[in-house]
This record gives C-alpha cells, structure tokens and sequence, in this order.
C-alpha cells in the first residue's frame, strides 16, 4: 500500500517552524508527535510529517508491519476469536439466502495442481457474493514460476513469484494459491516456502488452499461441520483414522484438523500404522495445544483402539515422512496396511460415530459403500461447508 505523506527528515543544523526544527519551508498539517513512532493508522492521507532518522525508521517499520493484509497460511493466522467469529458467520450465511455482499470484487485462484471442492467451492460462493474469479491452472493458464530469491534465472521459469505477486496484486482483492510440493524432501517441503513467498510479495491477503503443511480452508468447514454434529466441543472424541490409497494426499488436512481440534479442547486419538507418525513439528504444537485447551492427544494408536469410543471418526490416507521422496518404497509400506479401511463393523465400537473424509475419497478402499451412504455419514454436508465457511471468510477479509 502506499501512502501519500510529504517526509521531512531533520538533519543535525535543525529547522524552525516545525517539530524538532525541520528545514521545510511548507508549513505541516498535522506534526508527528514528538515521542514515539506516529502510527499507520494514525497519518492522514496527504499529510506531513517532520521526523527525525531514527523516528523514520521505526515509523516505516510500523507502517510496514500494520499495513501488511492478513493472510491465511494456516489456521493459528487467525486467533481463536477471529475463527468463532468466522465459525459464527458461515452458520447464519448457512441459514439464510444468499446476498450480494462483495459486488466487484475479484479473488484470484491459482492451482498447481487439481481441486475439484476448493476451485468449484470457491467460485461458488464469489459468484454468490455477487464478485468474481479469476481462475488459472499451472502448466495451461501462466508461466512456469521461479520462488528462489536472488536466483539466476536461467532455467526453466521464465517469471519470478515476485513479480507474478506484485501484479497480481493489481488484479485482484485476494489470493488463493495452492501450491504443489516438490516431494523431493519433507524438510523442505515442510517449510511451505512457495506459499510463504507469495504472501511476502503480495500486497493483498493470500489464502492457503492446501500446501505441503496445513489446509486451513478444509480445518474450518471441519469445525462447522464437527459443531453441527456434537455442538460443544469441549470433550468430545475424535479418531483420526490413516486409511489406505495408492494416491495417498501430504498431511495436511490431518494437520490442520488435529490442531483446530485442540484449539477447542477435544480429545484426539489418532490411529495409523507404524511408519506413518505425523510431522514432529506438528506434534510437538498439538501437545501445547492440548495442555492449553484442556484437551488431549494420543497417537500411533491401532485402528480398534483408535475408533473405540469415539464421537467422530475421520478418515484420511497420508504419506509416510520415512519414505516421502521414494515412491517405490512408499508403495511396499502401504501395501502391507490394506485392511485400514473403515466400515460400519469398524464403526461399530464408536460413541453412536458419525464419519467425516475431506474427500476426494476412495471407495471401498478407504470407506465402505455401506458406511459412506448410509446414516452416519456426513461427507457431503462437511463438502458443503467448505462453502459458507469460505464465503465467510472473504466476507471477513474483503469487507474490512
Ligand atoms: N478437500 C479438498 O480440498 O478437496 P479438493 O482437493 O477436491 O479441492
């Protein structure tokens, strides 16, 4: 953002006229004040101000760090009264007809690689709202994208994400990219650095639609759809249960879902076969989380333990981090864990359970027919949710 403010920067000789004796001869509208940084908020468009170089500095750092947009990489971006309101927000937007609420406005959505929920969810509530898309798909829709600062760009990608960001920027009031792990190491892939360089270039707030670490976008339709079943979630058991896929997705949905869980004082058990532990990054921030919400967390629990007692039983294939870059490996390692699929004899042992899977979904693979469409399932209502939880969201983040 820019702002039109005349500066003046006092050298040591001083000026009279103006605070701490600048040299301008024009005479200031509104005087910074003599203590402190002035705030972002606090400078009036078009006016002056008479600092001296240290003010300055602190003063472009404040306006830096306040006019930066709010981004969501991941859901901790927002604090837990920011993501009740927001839960608050898609619940009445559920309710009601739709109303033009963002009429001209655009959100950009940048995909390097597929989305059936989250492109068409997207479009659907922009187009609701009464605002627009535009919607580009890697490889068909803009050019290959270098992310490495300072590089020589002598490769493939003929564009830096800077520059992409910066006028990207230009186009639109918010970003939504999903990104595509390289899946050549998970220590830096967990790093989400392609998204993180997005959101440093981008003058508008940029979404997350699933990176490498965390979905934030599928967390908060989870929550909806967890509070629409159970209503208080203080308490209540949740099994996340690994299921098997040949095609099977990074962890982060678990991820997302294992600490929004948390933030509102469940008890999560998650049951997976040996090898696939999620990130200890992660863990170690769910053990915080629980100690803070008074909830709990156990892993690496059998898939009968796992589901015993449960309210909500999710399930989700992820990756082993042991063998993330080896595919061969990976699929040997799955292969022995065929019989982790859940059906409604599995289901049985649960709290009067009900399913939830983010989808897409393998059947009778992953879940059975029987269970998938039968009572229990709420696979469809949680993909709904994906709408008025991001028509929610946009509302937060484009109406100011
Ligand atoms: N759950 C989810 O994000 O679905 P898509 O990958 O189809 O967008």
């Amino acid at each position: 953002m820019l702002y039109p403010i005349e500066l003046w920067v006092h050298g040591a000789g001083g000026c009279s006229g103006h605070p701490r004796g600048c040299q301008a001869k024009t005479p200031p509208r509104r005087a910074a004040r003599r203590t402190g940084a002035p705030t972002a908020a606090g400078i009036a468009r078009g006016s002056v101000l008479c600092v001296d170089s240290g003010t300055l500095a602190r003063t472009l750092g404040h306006m830096a760090e306040t006019s930066r947009p709010q981004h969501l990489i991941r859901l901790a971006d927002f604090t837990p009264a920011q993501i009740d309101d927001l839960l608050e927000l898609s619940r009445r937007i559920k309710r009601k007809t739709g109303r033009a609420q963002l009429p001209g406005k655009t959100a950009g959505l940048l995909f390097f690689r597929g989305s059936l929920r989250t492109r068409a969810s997207f479009e659907a509530a922009m187009t609701q709202l009464g605002g627009s898309t535009i919607n580009l798909s890697a490889a068909s829709d803009f050019w290959e994208l270098e992310s490495q600062v300072g590089s020589v760009m002598d490769g493939k990608a003929p564009e830096h994400v800077k520059d992409a960001a910066a006028v990207m920027s230009a186009y639109v009031d918010v970003l939504c990219i999903r990104p595509k792990p390289a899946g050549n190491s998970w220590a830096i892939d967990r790093k989400d650095a392609e998204i993180r360089t997005w959101a440093s270039y981008s003058s508008v707030p940029v979404i997350n639609m699933e990176s490498a670490l965390w979905h934030p976008l599928q967390a908060l339709a989870d929550l909806m759809t967890l509070r629409e079943a159970l209503n208080n979630l203080r308490g209540k058991r949740l099994a996340i249960v690994w299921t098997n896929s040949p095609t099977p997705a990074t962890g982060a949905v678990v991820n997302s879902l294992l600490h929004a869980a948390l933030s509102q004082g469940m008890d999560v058990r998650v049951a997976h076969p040996p090898g696939f532990e999620l990130d200890a990054g992660v863990l170690d921030e769910a053990d915080g989380l629980a100690r803070e919400n008074g909830g709990s967390v156990e892993t690496g629990l059998s898939l009968a333990d796992g589901v015993r007692g449960a309210q909500v039983v999710y399930g989700r294939s992820w990756m082993s981090l042991e063998d993330y870059s080896n595919p061969t490996l990976a699929a040997t390692r799955r292969a022995r864990h065929a019989g982790w699929m859940l059906d409604e004899k599995v289901l049985a042992s649960g709290d009067d359970a009900r399913l939830m899977h983010a989808m897409p979904v393998r059947r009778n693979l992953e879940i059975s027919d029987g269970l998938l469409d039968g009572p229990r399932s709420l696979v469809y209502q949680q993909a709904e949710n994906r709408l008025h939880s991001q028509k929610a969201l946009l509302m937060q983040l484009l109406r100011g």
